[in-house]
């Protein structure tokens, strides 16, 4: 790194006088997956992708990764896109750079582990769709979770690259669990099972410098494969950390663009150029060419995100995290779900809370989906307990953890807790000890009969495999069964622009509200017109005055909901009116409806105990059916709610008497979910 003498640089002479590095440093581009991931929500979409693809594909990146992670799940579920569509989308454009994904090892792209035949079949499609280098991690570092995938991505001749998830239980590396031991095995680990390059994956930013520079150093002296560095930005340690691993020997960092860089995303690429400009690890990236894409992405692309980003503070680091040794994305999704519940005063007791149920549930790494898991029960603590029962909701997810269901824990559950999560679990109350997939039944060929007729290939039923709820959802709008609703639909730069310039009326107080104006009373001559206008509907009222039509009211009609008039009012009763003043809610005929509730009472509705949602959420499905028995404390509705399944026993023994929503319904904290009379 000391050649940088050499250097006299000015425009005129940036390339000629620029050395060609020894060892230059690879780069992986996380503008189209993780940027975008940790900065708006994964909601990236591949149209805004397509403008800087070729231009992209010149700068010289070792890898871009573009798929994987929470794409596949905030695609199919809110941009109404095929993920697998976007893969070959953006080969048609990207011809020489290869593709990585983020593979979340036997749970995919998803939050569970998934049965063995149905990771071979997506890794296949994803080999066969694409995919270059499969970057492969388990939460539990369990690594016989890649005992399924590993031999899927060989057979292509694919790259595997081996994560170890950096984690920490103390401020900087180091104690029981989580120390330069445990890293330098879990790389052998690895290096064993046929990586073809090793990862530190710092998801949440918080390996430290001189750290970086130990493990670094003592991967590269334990194993021979390339040692690649993926961290986050969010604490503001990780421009430090890659230089010292640069320093340290890593082989291969990975960036974003800058518009997509730090804040919770990564650091940028543009000054790690210029930091290694004429050096040994000299990237040989032209700025220039960099700064053109720069130009594209702020100017077309990143206005219609700008919404997105959170800009609820002004500094771009995070020190909670530092704080707390906790992934910048668990700590928003922990304040978003207090908020959602209307809590968000208890923040300070979930900070407290957290260690301890992660210590209580096996000091795992906080990653996709165990972070989820953690979090989520954490909160469910802090909102459920009181002094003299802990766990009084315990998330279905958290059962299967303890369970075995994710694999291998860095430490023993706590034996207490295990005991009440397993109570009645549905698997067994004795925990499992084997690779956790070994336990579960094939999964493909009920899902291929669960969506014939509607799912066309593979890479359908997998979407279907993966997602049940939304992914069937998602087969109906792309095959045109059903309509896609307003939201998934993209915003594009012209209604930025409508925003923008009502902003700017409104800041210049140019936005004025219109005088009402009383309407005429209308003639015997009025006629009224149906006007149909994209897909809402106006009925327009035409009445002649003077000798030109006037148009005299204009209402809009709501979707599906009758007009109904107001009754004229009398102008002046002169008996009493009878009791028929009140216009009586038009009562269901008395037959209506026999498939439904036949031997019921038809008036027993809405009488006896209503079941509240506990939490916002969409219904994944309900145990109980109007009429069956319950007793309290058992099963009728689940509930998934931050991504996390929470089964919602029965407040109180009796029989369903009404059911409030159905699968796939999106529910608001206390929404009636079913009475029990
Ligand atoms: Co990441």
């Amino acid at each position: 790194m000391n050649n940088h003498d050499q250097l006299k640089l000015t425009d005129m002479n940036y390339d000629k006088d620029r050395p060609v590095a020894e060892n230059p440093l690879k780069i992986e581009d996380l503008t189209f997956r993780d940027g975008h991931q940790s900065l708006f929500a994964t909601r990236g979409r591949t149209e805004d992708m397509i403008p800087i693809a070729e231009m992209m594909d010149e700068v010289g990146f070792w890898a871009f990764e573009t798929w994987g992670g929470a794409t596949f799940d905030t695609m199919h579920r809110f941009l109404n896109e095929d993920p697998w569509e976007r893969i070959r989308t953006l080969k048609r454009y990207i011809k020489k750079t290869p593709f990585s994904m983020l593979l979340r090892a036997q749970n995919l792209v998803g939050y569970r582990n998934y049965a063995d035949d149905v990771a071979k079949a997506f890794v296949e499609r994803a080999c066969e769709n694409g995919m270059d280098i499969f970057r492969t991690f388990d939460a539990l570092n369990d690594f016989r979770n890649f005992e399924t995938v590993v031999p899927v991505i060989k057979e292509h001749g694919k790259h595997f690259q081996g994560c170890i998830c950096y984690s920490m239980t103390e401020p900087r590396m180091g104690g029981e669990v989580y120390n330069l031991d445990y890293y330098v095995s879990k790389a052998k680990d690895l290096e064993a099972m046929g990586a073809d390059s090793v990862c530190i994956k710092d998801m949440a930013g918080l390996i430290a410098p001189y750290d970086a520079y130990q493990v670094v150093k003592a991967l590269k002296a334990a194993v021979k494969v390339p040692i690649h560095l993926h961290s986050h930005f969010t604490s503001g340690m990780a421009p430090m950390s890659q230089l010292k691993a640069i320093e340290a020997g890593v082989d291969i960092v990975d960036t974003c663009m800058s518009p997509y860089a730090y804040r919770t995303s990564h650091p940028a690429i543009e000054p790690l150029v210029m930091t290694l400009l004429g050096t040994n690890r000299d990237t040989g990236f032209d700025i220039r060419h960099l700064a053109h894409i720069n130009e594209i992405l702020e100017r077309e692309i990143m206005p219609k995100y700008r919404h997105l980003l959170d800009d609820s503070k002004v500094s771009i680091i995070d020190i909670n995290v530092l704080l707390h040794q906790t992934p910048g994305g668990m700590l928003s999704n922990l304040v978003n779900q207090l908020r959602e519940m209307d809590a968000l005063d208890k923040i300070d007791a979930v900070y407290h809370e957290l260690p301890r149920v992660r210590k209580e549930l096996g000091q795992v790494p906080l990653v996709t989906p165990t972070s989820q898991i953690v979090g989520i029960q954490t909160v469910n603590n802090v909102l459920f307990d009181d002094e003299n029962e802990r766990y009084k909701m315990i998330t279905d997810q958290v059962k299967d953890l303890v369970y075995g269901l994710y694999g291998k824990t860095a430490v023993p559950i706590d034996p207490e807790v295990q005991k009440k999560a397993l109570k009645g679990y549905e698997r067994g109350e004795e925990p499992i000890t084997c690779r956790p997939a070994e336990v579960l039944e094939p999964e493909l060929p009920k899902a291929q009969e669960e969506v014939k007729g509607l799912a066309v290939d593979m890479d359908d039923v997998l979407i279907y495999a993966l997602y049940p709820v939304t992914g069937k959802r998602f087969l109906k709008w792309k095959y045109g069964k059903e309509e896609p609703p307003a939201e998934v639909r993209p915003r594009t730069l012209a209604d930025v622009k409508a925003e923008e310039e009502l902003v700017r009326k409104a800041k210049a107080g140019e936005l004025v509200e219109k005088p009402k104006k009383e309407a005429p009373p209308k003639s015997d001559a009025l006629r009224t017109f149906n006007v149909f206008v994209d897909g809402d509907y106006f009925e327009v009222g035409v009445d002649e005055v003077g000798g030109s039509p006037v148009l005299n009211y204009i209402q809009q009609m709501p979707t599906q909901t009758p007009l109904q008039m107001p009754a004229p009012m009398p102008a002046a009763p002169v008996a009493p009116a009878p009791a028929a003043a009140p216009a009586p809610a038009p009562e269901p005929p008395a037959a209506a409806a026999p498939e439904k509730a036949p031997a019921a009472a038809p008036t027993a509705a809405a009488e006896g105990k209503q079941m509240l949602a506990p939490m916002p959420g969409m219904i994944v499905r309900y145990e109980k059916e109007v009429g069956d028995e319950v007793s309290e404390g058992e099963t009728v509705v689940v509930l998934e709610a931050m991504k996390m399944e929470n089964a919602l026993p029965a407040p109180v023994s009796g029989t369903i008497k009404e059911i409030g929503f159905s699968t796939g319904d999106s529910v608001a904290k206390n929404d009636v979910l079913c009475v029990i009379g």
